[in-house]
């Protein structure tokens, strides 16, 4: 693997991943990120890199529905992997807009392997990144295993259903090399304030209130982003061809248990507020439609053939994260603000 195309690299695990790299692999090729710069893409999230590893780290601004921009991409690097990051990705814009998740997630994701099948031979593999969403929900018990049928709810989930079923279709038409791995709910660094940790975080600091949807009793499993990360890097490098695997690291927890550690932590580094503990911020509003009861994660065989562990508990993650958000007031304030797309625009036109 020489140069590896990373897509979305500018959005919140493409960013860790790419970070994880040049931090912590061997790798000594190319990294490519490919990012039309949405509103989840923030370059300054890795402004540093291109300094720190000229020649190295490629940032291209192009969007993956573009097929001549994509050819180019390909042939220019002479683009040899794929890890395949970029899309729509957040289920309540899915909710109120499916557009763009249709046409990033199943029409981009289309356009990739297409250029790579038009590269057979040259492309040694096409990691795809997707969800524990594709399965549906769960009951009270149980977990998600690589065989569960796929029973998608949202509008997001099945977009990224229909994806994986393209990618696996590519494997066994015509022998693309492929990969997918299915995790379970991310946080972590530089995670944009849409989704449920990083929103409770900015939020709880203002005092602001902390909507929490229906009666805050579903379930997630989160996995610290540098986990998902290591297990993306093992499954790159040594995944059978044409095998999905689960990634999770069994940290089932409610909602309304996630937003009061927040809250609990933020007391603890702040200090209580004047008017008491922040979890009095703790607003019940109306529930998502679709809202998936549960997910969990059997991650049995990524442990087993790769040997794949995840690094962090819960307890340890969400202080880690915590702190970071507390930490990079200047890039919060810049994505608050939406001052970060005033930056794309002076650097990237818009
Ligand atoms: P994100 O929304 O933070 O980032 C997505 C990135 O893709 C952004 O930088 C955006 O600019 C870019 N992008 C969007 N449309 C594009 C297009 N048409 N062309 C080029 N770039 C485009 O998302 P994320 O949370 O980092 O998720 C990354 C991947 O991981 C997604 O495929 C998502 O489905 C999957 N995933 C996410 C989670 C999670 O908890 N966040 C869990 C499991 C799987
Ligand atoms: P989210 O971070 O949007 O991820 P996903 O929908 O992909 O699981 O939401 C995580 C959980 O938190 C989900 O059950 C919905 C809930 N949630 C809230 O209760 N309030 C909020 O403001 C948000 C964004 C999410």
């Amino acid at each position: 693997m020489k140069t590896l195309l990373v897509t979305g690299g500018c959005g919140f695990i493409g960013c860790n991943f790419i970070r994880y790299v040049f931090e912590e692999t061997d790798f000594s090729g190319t990294v490519v990120n490919v990012d039309a710069l949405t509103y989840a893409g923030n370059p300054e999230s890795l402004a540093d890199l291109a300094q720190a590893h000229p020649g190295r780290y490629v940032f291209v601004k192009a969007d993956i529905c573009d097929k001549a921009a994509m050819a180019e991409v390909f042939d220019r690097f002479e683009v040899d992997a794929v890890c395949h990051f970029a899309a729509e990705s957040h289920v309540d814009r899915s909710i109120v807009g499916p557009g763009a998740f249709i046409q990033t997630n199943i029409i981009g994701t289309y356009i990739l392997l297409e250029e790579a099948r038009k590269r057979l031979g040259k492309i040694k593999r096409f990691h795809h990144i997707s969800t524990d969403e594709v399965y549906g929900s769960l009951g009270p018990d149980g977990y998600f295993v690589e065989t569960t049928p796929y029973d998608p709810s949202s509008p997001y989930s099945a977009s990224k259903a229909s994806s994986d079923h393209l990618v696996n279709a590519y494997h066994r038409t015509y022998g693309l090399p492929t990969t997918i791995s299915n995790c379970s709910n991310n946080y972590g660094p530089y995670q944009f304030p849409e989704k449920l940790i990083p929103l409770m975080i900015l939020k709880a600091v203002e005092e602001m209130p902390l909507p929490v949807y229906g009666d805050g009793l579903n379930v997630r499993d989160w996995l610290y982003v540098r986990d998902h990360c290591t297990a993306v890097w093992r499954i790159l490098n040594e995944g059978r061809e044409g095998e999905t695997y689960n990634i999770g690291g069994h940290n089932e927890i409610e909602n309304i248990r996630v937003v009061q550690t927040v809250c609990d932590i933020l007391d603890e580094i702040l200090g209580t507020t004047p008017n008491g503990t922040r979890k009095r911020l703790v607003t019940f509003v109306k529930d998502r439609p679709g809202h998936d009861r549960r997910y969990a994660i059997d991650a049995t065989k990524l442990f087993n053939e790769l040997g794949w562990r995840p690094e962090e508990s819960f307890d340890s993650g969400i202080r880690k994260t915590v702190q970071w958000f507390l930490d990079h007031e200047e890039w919060t304030n810049h994505v608050k603000s939406g001052e970060y797309q005033t930056w794309v625009e002076k650097h990237y036109g818009g």
